[in-house]
């Protein structure tokens, strides 16, 4: 694994090699200064002359550079800088003080956070849990304040459970089947500590979480690059992990397209929504963890295998996502004129939609300027709705272009009321109502018009936001949005969602203290005020990808 021996050489190069040490001196080497709440509160005092050494702490500059040899992507100058990001607002200490008491203890251990601390809540059902995905934005909290253990004992406590046989009634799932949470039991009586986990056999919809095994592939990859600890990624169980997450997504059967066919409610969106089929954010999360497990995989028997299947399945989805999903002005307007019932290889309008099927909504919505990647693509079907989640990763994972990267932007910036209104950010744009909201949800009461995953605003989007700004050098765009978040968060408790068109609304069922709420908003200031944390989470242009071919002349490619 030629790409990991240079991960993290920054902290220990001048030490000693990597390969001598053990767990146990690389935890002592890597030991930073706590910086916790103290560090957020010294910001104030801190002089101007500071700066640059703050901006030369972060660890960007190291794991990914050997496949992307064009380096820096500009986050580190001085034009993307938001100098007033040092001045700490009150409640980052509130912030800091929530997350801690979210903490989950397994033996002694921390090994996750849960997923809401809601004492006034009548209704428990699984928010007492650690969720796989909801734990990620406190993970990069944690990494990103000096606290790695956490992150390494969620990781391998996430692994064994991996390892769990895993049925639904009487059918056995995929080895590679990461649960979507957790919960630690403890038994005050025998002084034991035990595991429940849920792999979908206990959701609501008795769903499989497709995105928990891409987060936690992309978790290892951040903890990796943010300590330089290659320990961890290179122990042969977390080897395996990786490959047997991808395994299930890499085998081969009757697909046609690269992107990975998914059911209803399988990632962040765990209710029926209208999002199976081609989600876009299990393609872009799909992407990013295809990439990150090429840097951490090793180059032996089982670990080349595997890796010759990314590379050809990345160039794929690559081509696919950047052609079919991408959708601006001029391409609208070529599917509006679209031909159907196209024969052959020869067919400009490949997956026969039918310009009728788009919604009016779109034509108003769509500015000259911008772009976006559609929510799904499918035979006879584009789902034109904007995710927020899926935009955001294929900014971080260079699934998008630069150029559609700055269209994205823009898009945000066109359509500020539609997308940001008054909470950051709403999850999907726009709202399914009336007639369609019930066949498309099944009568879903929580995800009615404008609620929910159905248009609600979701604060923890705002750390996925703040980094797709900062690696566009669009940091003020982040900054307007936490602005608007910091009014209302603490005074109303850090709740799940907000409703409304513009947001404006406590979510009619949503969670007070949701730790991914709290946890998405300290990542976000910590990634404004020390934007070097971005390469934890972001990749750079894979420069050996070829560059995109024009969709009329690529029948044959
Ligand atoms: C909701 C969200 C899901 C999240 C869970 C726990 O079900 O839709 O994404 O993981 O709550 O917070």
């Amino acid at each position: 694994m030629d790409a990991d021996k240079h991960i993290g050489i920054r902290n220990v190069s001048s030490i000693c090699s990597l390969t001598q040490l053990d767990d146990h001196d690389l935890s002592r080497l890597l030991e930073k200064p706590r910086l916790n709440i103290e560090r957020q509160r010294s910001f104030d005092e801190r002089s101007l002359t500071d700066l640059p050494t703050l901006l030369v702490r972060g660890s960007y500059d190291n794991f990914d550079s050997m496949h992307s040899p064009g380096g820096r992507s500009g986050i580190d100058t001085p034009a993307s800088w938001d100098g007033n990001s040092f001045n700490p607002h009150p409640i980052v200490a509130e912030a800091w003080e929530a997350l801690r008491r979210s903490l989950v203890y397994f033996r002694g251990q921390p090994v996750g956070t849960i997923a809401a601390y809601d004492h006034a809540s009548e209704e428990v059902l699984n928010y007492d849990q650690v969720f796989v995905r909801d734990f990620v934005p406190s993970a990069l909290a944690f990494l990103m304040n000096g606290e790695p253990e956490i992150v390494k004992n969620f990781l391998l406590k996430t692994l064994q459970l991996q390892g769990w046989e895993k049925k639904v009634d009487r059918f056995k799932l995929g080895e590679g089947v990461m649960p979507a949470s957790f919960k630690v039991l403890h038994d005050p009586v025998r002084k034991l500590d035990m595991i429940v986990a849920d792999f979908g056999e206990s959701a609501i919809g008795r769903v499989a979480p497709v995105d928990s095994g891409f987060w936690w592939i992309i978790l290892l990859r951040a903890y990796t690059k943010s300590t330089g600890d290659l320990s961890l990624a290179e122990r042969p169980e977390c080897q395996k992990g990786i490959r047997l997450i991808l395994m299930l997504c890499l085998a081969e059967g009757f697909d046609t397209f690269p992107t990975l066919l998914c059911a209803d409610g399988c990632s962040m969106i765990d209710r029926r929504m209208d999002v199976y089929g081609y989600p876009i954010e299990i393609q872009a999360l799909f992407y990013m963890a295809l990439r990150c497990a090429l840097m951490m995989l090793k180059h032996d028997g089982e670990g080349k295998d595997c890796i010759e299947r990314i590379e050809k399945r990345l160039h794929a989805l690559n081509y696919h996502m950047r052609s079919y999903f991408w959708l601006d002005f001029q391409q609208l307007n070529d599917i509006y004129r679209y031909k159907t019932e196209e024969y052959s290889h020869t067919a400009v309008n490949k997956f026969n939609v039918i310009p009728d099927s788009i919604p009016d909504w779109i034509f108003d919505f769509m500015p000259m300027r911008g772009g976006y990647f559609i929510g799904n693509v499918s035979p006879a079907r584009m789902d034109f709705r904007w995710f927020c989640l899926g935009n955001c990763v294929a900014i971080l994972s260079s699934l998008a272009t630069p150029e559609q990267s700055m269209a994205i932007m823009d898009l945000i910036e066109a359509r500020w009321d539609e997308l940001v209104g008054e909470m950051p950010l709403k999850i999907a744009y726009p709202a399914i109502e009336s007639h369609e909201w019930r066949i498309v949800t099944g009568c879903d009461p929580k995800n009615t018009r404008w609620s929910y995953h159905n248009g609600g605003s979701w604060p923890v989007l705002l750390w996925l936001l703040t980094a797709a700004c900062i690696k566009t050098g669009r940091p003020q765009i982040a900054r307007q949005a936490i602005d608007l978040a910091e009014t209302r968060l603490l005074k109303d408790g850090w709740p799940e969602y907000y409703d409304g068109k513009l947001g404006r609304f406590i979510g009619k069922q949503a969670r007070k203290y949701q730790t991914w709420s709290i946890a998405g908003y300290l990542v976000a200031k910590m990634l404004l005020e020390d934007p070097s944390h971005l390469g934890m989470i972001s990749l750079e242009e894979d420069k050996q990808r070829k560059p995109m071919i024009k969709r009329s002349s690529s029948w044959n490619c």
